[in-house]
C-alpha cells in the first residue's frame, strides 16, 4: 500500500537496516514502533564506526602520531557534519555531550540565575527538561513556572505574558513532545523569551530525527538533541549554542582538554566547544553521529517528515477503529509527531505492550520520562507507538489488529 507523502524509496531505505530483517519468537517479523526511544541504525553508521575502530582508533588531540591524527581528523569532520545539519553558524557552535540530558543539565549547571530570576518551562518536557531545572532553581533560589497543556494537547499560552515577564532569565522548551507528540510554536516561544531578554533552550530531542532543524531560522539561543534518536549511536548528545553566549557560560566539568593553561593555584579556561568537553569524549560515537546526520540529509529532512505526517495520520485513523482507545495529544497528524501515546480501556499498558510483543511489535509503555504531562490527563502511564523513516503502512495495519486481538485476549468489551 501507498500514501501521499510515503518516502518513494521506502523499500530501499528499510534495506539500509538491517535489524528490519530480523524475525522474533513465533515467527513473526518485527514491526519496529519505539524509534522515539531509539532508532535503528542504518548499515552506514554501523560501518563507519566499525571502520573507526578497525583503522583509525586513538585518542584525539592528545595523540602525535598518524592514527592520533586520523582520529581527531574523524571527530572534527563529525562536528562539521552536524554543524551542518542545523545549519549552525559556525562548528565552534557544536559542543559533543554525553545525551540531550548532559546537555540541558550543562545549561542549567552554568546559566547565571539568583533569587528573585524565574525560569520558564513546560507541563508537556520530559524528566530531563524538568529536573535540571528544578535543580538549579533549588540551588540559586530562582523561581521556577510552567505553561500547562490544553485538553486538545497545545501548549496553554494564554497565560503567557504573566509567565515570562522581565524577570524571566531563561524559557525551555521541547520542540515535538514525546508524549503528546504537539509540535510547538518554537519561533513564537523564543521571540516571546527574547522581547524579555530571556534566553531560549529548545529540546529537540524528539524534532531532530524527523523535521529539518534550522538554528539560525528558527533564532534560538540554546538547543539539544541527541545522536541515538537520529540513527546514530547511544552516549553522544549535541548542546549548540550562539558562539559568545556559549563563550560567556563558565565551565561545566573541569579536566584534560577544556583549558587554556593551569597552574597549582588556577586555571584559564579554553573557548567553546572545547571548554565544554572535559576529558576523552566519546570519539567514535560521535564518529557514528556524523554518519548518521550525512544519511539523514542525504534522505532530506522535508521529505523524512512528509513520510512521518503519511504514516501518522494513517495510524490516528487506525488507532480510531479500536473500540475504547483514546490518543492522547492532538488528533490531526500536522500538529504532531511521529509518537502517538494512547490508553485502552480497562487494559493496562504493560499488557498491551506484552501481548504485542508476542506478535513481534514493539512500542514503549509507561511514563515515557514525562510523569508530568501523563498527571495533566490524570493518567499514571500510557502505550506509546512511535514511527520513523522506516514505518510501513502494513506496519500501522499490524499494530492496529493486534491491539483488536488484545482487546479480545483479555475479553474487553
Ligand atoms: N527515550 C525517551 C522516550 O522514549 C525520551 O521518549
Amino acid at each position: 500500500m501507498t500514501l501521499p507523502g510515503l518516502l518513494p524509496e521506502l523499500e530501499v531505505i528499510r534495506k539500509d537496516f538491517p535489524i528490519l530483517e530480523r524475525t522474533l519468537a513465533g515467527g513473526f517479523p518485527l514491526v519496529y514502533l519505539d524509534s522515539a526511544n531509539t532508532s535503528q541504525k542504518p548499515q552506514v553508521v554501523i560501518d563507519t564506526m566499525v571502520d573507526h575502530l578497525e583503522r583509525h582508533n586513538a585518542n584525539i588531540a592528545r595523540a602525535m602520531h598518524q592514527l592520533g591524527a586520523e582520529s581527531t581528523e574523524a571527530f572534527e569532520d563529525a562536528r562539521d557534519k552536524v554543524a551542518s545539519f542545523l545549519n549552525a553558524a559556525s562548528r565552534n557552535e557544536v559542543v559533543f555531550t554525553k545525551n540531550a540530558t548532559e546537555a540541558l543539565n550543562l545549561l542549567a549547571r552554568t546559566i547565571e540565575l539568583g533569587p528573585g530570576d524565574n525560569v520558564v518551562i513546560t507541563e508537556m518536557e520530559h524528566h530531563s527538561n524538568i529536573v535540571s531545572w528544578q535543580l538549579a532553581c533549588e540551588r540559586s533560589g530562582a523561581e521556577l513556572r510552567w505553561f500547562g497543556i490544553t485538553d486538545d494537547g497545545h501548549l496553554d499560552l494564554t497565560n503567557a505574558d504573566q509567565l515570562v515577564d522581565e524577570h524571566t532569565k531563561v524559557v525551555a522548551f521541547t520542540w515535538v513532545s514525546n508524549m503528546l507528540g504537539t509540535i510547538n510554536p518554537v519561533v513564537d516561544l523564543v521571540v516571546r523569551a527574547r522581547a524579555h531578554g530571556a534566553l531560549s533552550v529548545i529540546d529537540a530531542s524528539q524534532a531532530a530525527p524527523q523535521l529539518p532543524v534550522d538554528v539560525q531560522e528558527v533564532g534560538c539561543d540554546f538547543l539539544v538533541f541527541t545522536g541515538h534518536k537520529v540513527c546514530g549511536p547511544t552516549g553522544i548528545g549535541v548542546l549548540w549554542g550562539r558562539e559568545a553566549l556559549l563563550n560567556e557560560l563558565p565551565p561545566f566539568h573541569g579536566g584534560g582538554e577544556m583549558i587554556e593553561t593551569v597552574t597549582m593555584a588556577r586555571s584559564t579556561y579554553a573557548k567553546a566547544p572545547h571548554r565544554f568537553e572535559a576529558g576523552t569524549p566519546p570519539i567514535v560515537e560521535a564518529v557514528g553521529l556524523g554518519a548518521a546526520v550525512d544519511y539523514l540529509a542525504h534522505i532530506g529532512l522535508d521529505a523524512v517528515h512528509a513520510h512521518e505526517q503519511a504514516v501518522t495520520a494513517y495510524a490516528l485513523e487506525g488507532l480510531q477503529t479500536v473500540p475504547g482507545l483514546t490518543v492522547l495529544g492532538p488528533l490531526t497528524a500536522s500538529e504532531r509527531g511521529g509518537a502517538i501515546a494512547f490508553e485502552l480501556e480497562e487494559v493496562h499498558p504493560h499488557d498491551i505492550a506484552q501481548v504485542l510483543d508476542s506478535r513481534g511489535i514493539a512500542v514503549r509503555a509507561g511514563h515515557h520520562c514525562a510523569k508530568p504531562a501523563h498527571a495533566r490527563f490524570g493518567v499514571q502511564a500510557s502505550t506509546r507507538m512511535s514511527s520513523y523513516l522506516y514505518t510501513t503502512p502494513a506496519e500501522i495495519d499490524a499494530l492496529v489488529e493486534g491491539l483488536h486481538h488484545t482487546r479480545s485476549y483479555f475479553k474487553v468489551g
